[in-house]
């Protein structure tokens, strides 16, 4: 994952710039955060913390530079430990870099630069990246020249920007397989180089993203100017387009975490989401939909099956993107392929997507983040509309995507978005309560969410959800499964939760928790309001009941609510839980 940020520039706020991009960036890591810049006597001066960005900013909070030029990383580990020596930006004879993506080639190149005498620090693959490219300067090179061998050696994915402290007006950037833009400040002054335009929102006027194998090189003579060279350093024109992402204020509103303020959005979610959507396309000449996507984005694709199979009668199929891009699978010109993703940067949707489009099949995005790589590269687009989502966990994303692909299927009219924002805010309006329940859950030793039909992919996002943010195990299973195998768990040490709404299956998911209870087990039942359960050690949670399809939106409000509470009762962060990071660009 990690992300990068690198400035050339007239003006002197370098590290203020750095540091707000990084805070921007943070969603593709916090375990550690380091900027490095070349000083006004041409030495390149590095500050790195474990931890969040904050801690950076800490750091830095009295330094006084008069660099114009640096590079900023935010880590998600990947090769090393969480530890500073692991942390970017790696410097090596007078090479700063930083890198976003994997060198799967690391240990030979090290082991090749071990026996040319070359000492390392750190137990990083990004390392190899710095040392190969002053390996290279040593040998006569230029940096550019340097740059441009070292490259070739590299497997794996990779974002980097590079300085060197003999060129101080110089800012190089390359990648393959992850994502770099190159922004200008409306003012020409400043050119930057990062992992995204979000990263940008307040800097550049002006963004242009760089294909695989591409360099940027930046210089700082006169005015700022740069070039951009393809693989075979021919140079190219790539497009220029208008920075339109918004600076990033998004602010708590006086909730405790961005998490519980996203669930109580999740309502105007849905409403936005009707409000706005319009199809990118005429359906009619597809026979089969492949939905494709990972985590919560691939359960909005379970659930949008069962609608799409039940209520037009098209063949569909949902495949998990780092599954589907390394499989053979069987492509079809008469499949539409549908990419899910809330960032927009998955690496796996990503390289699945770029799978179809390779062989000439149409692809659709639903996508929450504008200009993103899904976003810029499938041919049709839906853009949902539940604006930024800060929290790791997907929430009000997932409402958005859910939504976003019912429309897309089912005539807008024959949707009651009143009842569906009526019922959610309701749900929402009983916190208390599910606060009281989370309570009784909090201590369990494992989870079983449990539901058939459309609330099946409910009981998989509940249990994603409780294991991701409070850190219990937890299963999501379809009712009738349980006892193939998972009653073999139950005992009073778990928590089963029940997703039974009254609708064609209501009597048989009854009877599958009963099943449970009958061994001791303990549960949940989040159900209709008035329904009539008697089941005297059993815990209740009613919601409000409406029309089937919707139904699954009124249930998501109440595990998310759910999940929330039992990981802050466990005192955890729910924003940030440990060992995620929001967008996963790494496979
Ligand atoms: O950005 P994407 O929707 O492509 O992300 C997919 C998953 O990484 C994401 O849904 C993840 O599972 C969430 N942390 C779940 O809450």
């Amino acid at each position: 994952m990690c992300g990068i940020v690198s400035v050339l520039t007239f003006e002197k706020e370098i590290i203020e710039c750095l540091i707000s991009s990084l805070e921007r960036l943070e969603y593709r890591g916090y375990d550690s955060a380091g900027i490095a810049y070349i000083d006004e006597n041409s030495k390149i001066e590095r500050i790195r913390r474990v931890g969040k960005v904050a801690h950076l900013r800490q750091a830095v909070e009295k330094l006084n530079t008069n660099s114009h030029i640096g590079i900023g990383h935010t880590r998600w580990a990947t090769h090393g430990k969480a530890i500073e020596k692991n942390a970017h930006p790696h410097i090596a004879g007078g090479v700063a870099i930083v890198h976003n993506g994997i060198i799967e080639n690391f240990e030979q190149i090290k082991r090749e630069l071990l026996n040319e005498g070359e000492v390392f620090e750190s137990d990083s693959d990004s390392e190899v990246i710095a040392k190969l490219i002053s390996y290279h300067i040593k040998t006569g090179l230029s940096f550019t020249e340097a740059m441009k061998t070292s490259m070739p050696r590299l497997k794996g994915t990779y974002a980097i920007a590079a300085i060197y402290e003999k060129q101080p007006n110089v800012l190089i950037g390359t990648k393959k397989g992850s994502p770099m833009a190159v922004g200008l400040s409306s003012d020409g002054r400043s050119i930057f180089i990062a992992s995204d335009s979000v990263a940008l929102s307040s800097l550049a006027g002006q963004i242009t993203y760089l294909e695989d194998g591409d360099f940027v090189i930046c210089l700082k003579e006169e005015e700022i100017t740069y070039k951009i060279l393809d693989s075979s350093f021919s140079e190219v024109n790539r497009s220029l387009i208008l920075n339109n992402i918004a600076q990033n204020t998004v602010t708590k509103s006086g909730f405790a975490d961005f998490m519980l303020k996203e669930i109580f959005e999740e309502p105007n979610t849905a409403l936005e989401t009707f409000n706005n959507f319009g199809s990118p396309i005429d359906l009619s000449q597809y026979k089969n939909i492949s939905l494709i996507a990972c985590g919560t984005s691939y359960y909005a694709g379970v659930l949008a099956k069962y609608w799409i199979e039940d209520l037009v009668g098209i063949h569909t199929d949902v495949e998990i993107a780092s599954e589907f891009r390394y499989r053979n699978p069987v492509l079809s010109k008469s499949t539409l392929y549908i990419f899910i993703s809330q960032s927009g940067e998955t690496i796996d949707t990503l390289n699945a997507l770029r799978n179809v489009k390779a062989q000439g099949l149409d692809t659709l995005s639903i996508v929450n983040v504008e200009s993103s790589s899904i976003d810029r590269e499938a041919k049709y687009k839906i853009k949902t509309s539940a604006g930024p989502e800060i929290g790791v966990a997907s929430t009000k994303s997932f409402i958005a995507q859910a939504l976003s692909l019912l429309l897309l299927f089912v005539d807008k009219n024959k949707i009651d978005i009143k009842e569906i924002t009526h019922a959610m805010n309701e749900v929402i309006s009983q916190y208390e309560k599910i606060k009281n329940v989370a309570n009784k859950i909090k201590n369990s030793k494992s989870l079983l969410y449990i539901g058939r039909g459309t609330s099946y992919p409910i009981a998989l996002e509940g249990a994603l959800k409780a294991k991701e943010l409070s850190y219990i195990s937890a299963e999501g299973y379809p009712s009738g499964e349980i006892k193939h195998g998972p009653m073999a768990l139950v005992d009073e040490s778990i928590y089963s939760i029940i997703l039974a709404p009254q609708d064609k299956y209501f009597e048989k998911t009854i009877s599958n928790a009963q099943e449970i209870l009958a061994r001791n087990g303990r549960v949940l039942f989040i159900t209709n309001e008035g329904v009539q359960l008697n089941f005297g050690q059993a815990s209740y949670l009613y919601v409000p009941k409406i029309d089937p399809t919707a139904q699954p939106f009124v249930l998501t409000t109440a595990i998310h609510l759910l999940a929330y509470y039992i990981a802050k009762q466990k005192g955890l962060n729910v924003d940030q839980p440990r060992n995620l990071a929001k967008s996963v660009t790494v496979e």
